[in-house]
């Protein structure tokens, strides 16, 4: 959104686009370190008005701007400072509060480089500070904001190559270092989160790794100039550490370390992976006792002499059996769905080595695709799938006849369709005599699920079943 702005508003390339957005993405520090609200400004091409593309509120102080400000255009009297900025490329701050709309408020325009060019405006604006009772913590902070002003001012900001995703926060806990890699300052959320780590002593003076925390990203940091990410780990604790360097005309002259306590975020990841393998190993159990229920039916089925009896213990081992293909496949998958395509071929492949004789239809494929779908859907439509494939095999292709059967998946956002169709004799125009339970599992089953089915039987039999996707 904000680089389509900006590219409808100037001419910027495409590079000094992504740097306006690198800003945005980890702009909240500097908002947080000034107690400021954040507006990035941009010059329109066609005419002298400057616009906003973007706004920041911060964390750490009341915003003073309650309302949306994108799209606004610069207002008086902001618009000679952040015109001054633009065109002569330094910081202009107001030695005295401004006056907006009778609200007084403290600002300054930092102008936006990337390589070696003004490409916007940064504009920070809060409530006017009562000096002389600023705290050591906003004094730091304070402080450290202007650094990282200069950093923008000089293109060092936002950095290169910053990792995706959101920032920690300072309020989450900040060291400053000084060039040497030495703690300057701790804030309070930082010394809570080293005291977790085992660090008792006095960190002010010392290094980050010479607290015998193991190593940490600082020396890199300082080193290459760049931002480096890290973890410490002291038994439950868990602080990821961010290290940006200060820099200041190309040379490092300090740091900011972002502390944040993730231990309890890490435990939860733990808990979690922890029960998605107890469901994947739930599923694989129901799954072997599914099987051995089939293969105690097939053993009986041996021993008897009526060949309907033996005929019903052979379709139920397949019901089970399709069952148990959708516990397999869930328990290889660590979400609660499973993509239904799998559960199909396996099915497939089941009931085609139990029926098919050789040579009697080529081989069946699945196409299409139903996406994943929760266990209560792919059950029962498993369960569908065998009984019309079982079908197909043995009602379609009588007499030594040959031909072909397919499924077809398809899902929209309202259904799900499974087609099941093969080229044989179609359906006899008379329903045959006794006992027929297949259809009829297909009939309750779709029903169940809230769905519905049809027959055409039109130079072979289609049958297609739909149920509703959101289930
Ligand atoms: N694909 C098909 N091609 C030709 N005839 C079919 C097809 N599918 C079903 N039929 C006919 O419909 C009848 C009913 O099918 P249904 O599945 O309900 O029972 P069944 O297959 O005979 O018995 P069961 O499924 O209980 O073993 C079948 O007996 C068969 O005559
Ligand atoms: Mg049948």
């Amino acid at each position: 959104m904000l680089s389509e702005r900006v590219q409808r508003i100037t001419r910027l390339s495409e590079p000094e686009v992504d740097h306006l957005r690198a800003l945005c993405s980890c702009w909240q520090v500097l908002a947080d370190l000034s107690f400021s609200d954040l507006m990035l400004y941009v010059k329109s091409a066609r005419s002298e008005v400057f616009e906003i593309c973007a706004q920041l509120r911060p964390f750490t102080s009341q915003t003073l701007y309650p309302q949306d400000m994108v799209g606004t255009r610069v207002s008086q009297p902001g618009q000679p400072m952040v015109e001054r900025a633009f065109r002569e490329g330094s910081v202009w701050a107001q030695k005295d509060p401004v006056l907006m709309d009778g609200v007084p408020i403290r600002m300054d325009a930092v102008p936006v480089r990337y390589r070696g060019a003004i490409v916007a405006v940064l504009t920070r604006e809060g409530s006017p500070r009562i000096s002389r009772r600023l705290g050591r913590l906003e004094r730091v902070y304070l402080d450290n904001a202007e650094r990282v002003s200069t950093m923008v001012c000089d293109g060092h900001f936002p950095p290169a190559e910053s990792p995706p995703g959101e920032w920690p926060r300072v309020g989450d806990g900040l060291l400053v270092l000084d060039k040497g890699g030495r703690v300057t300052w701790a804030s309070p959320n930082a010394l809570s989160s080293l005291h977790r780590m085992g660090v008792m002593e006095n960190v002010v003076g010392r290094g980050l790794d010479d607290l015998g925390l193991g190593e940490t990203p600082v020396s890199r940091a300082l080193a290459l100039r760049s931002l480096q990410d890290g973890e410490l780990v002291h038994g439950d604790v868990v602080v990821a550490l961010r290290v940006m360097p200060l820099l200041e005309s190309d040379k490092v002259t300090g740091g900011l370390v972002i502390a944040k306590d993730v231990s309890e975020l890490r435990q939860r990841e733990r808990v979690i992976s922890v029960k998605d393998a107890t469901i994947r190993e739930i599923h694989h159990r129901v799954k072997n006792n599914l099987q051995t229920i089939a293969s105690l039916l097939r053993l009986q089925g041996r021993r008897l002499q009526s060949e309907e009896a033996k005929a019903a213990l052979e379709e139920s081992v397949l019901r089970i059996g399709s069952i148990a293909l959708v516990h397999e496949t869930l328990s290889e998958n660590p979400s609660d769905a499973t993509e239904f395509g799998e559960v199909a071929r396996r099915i497939v492949h089941m009931v085609g080595d139990g029926l098919v004789s050789p040579g009697r239809t080529s081989e069946i494929k699945v196409t299409g695709s139903a996406g994943p779908l929760s266990a209560d859907l792919a059950t029962p439509l498993a369960v569908t799938l065998a009984e019309l494939l079982q079908n197909a095999l043995e009602h379609a292709f009588p007499d030594g006849r040959t031909g072909t059967v397919g499924v077809e998946l398809s899902r929209d956002h309202h259904y799900v369709a499974m087609v099941v169709w093969d080229d044989g004799i179609g359906l006899p125009p008379k329903p045959p005599e006794g006992a027929r339970l297949g259809l009829q599992i297909v009939r309750t089953l779709t029903e169940d699920m809230g769905g519905s089915f049809e027959i055409t039987s039109n130079g072979g039999t289609r049958v297609e079943v739909r149920i509703p996707s959101t289930h």
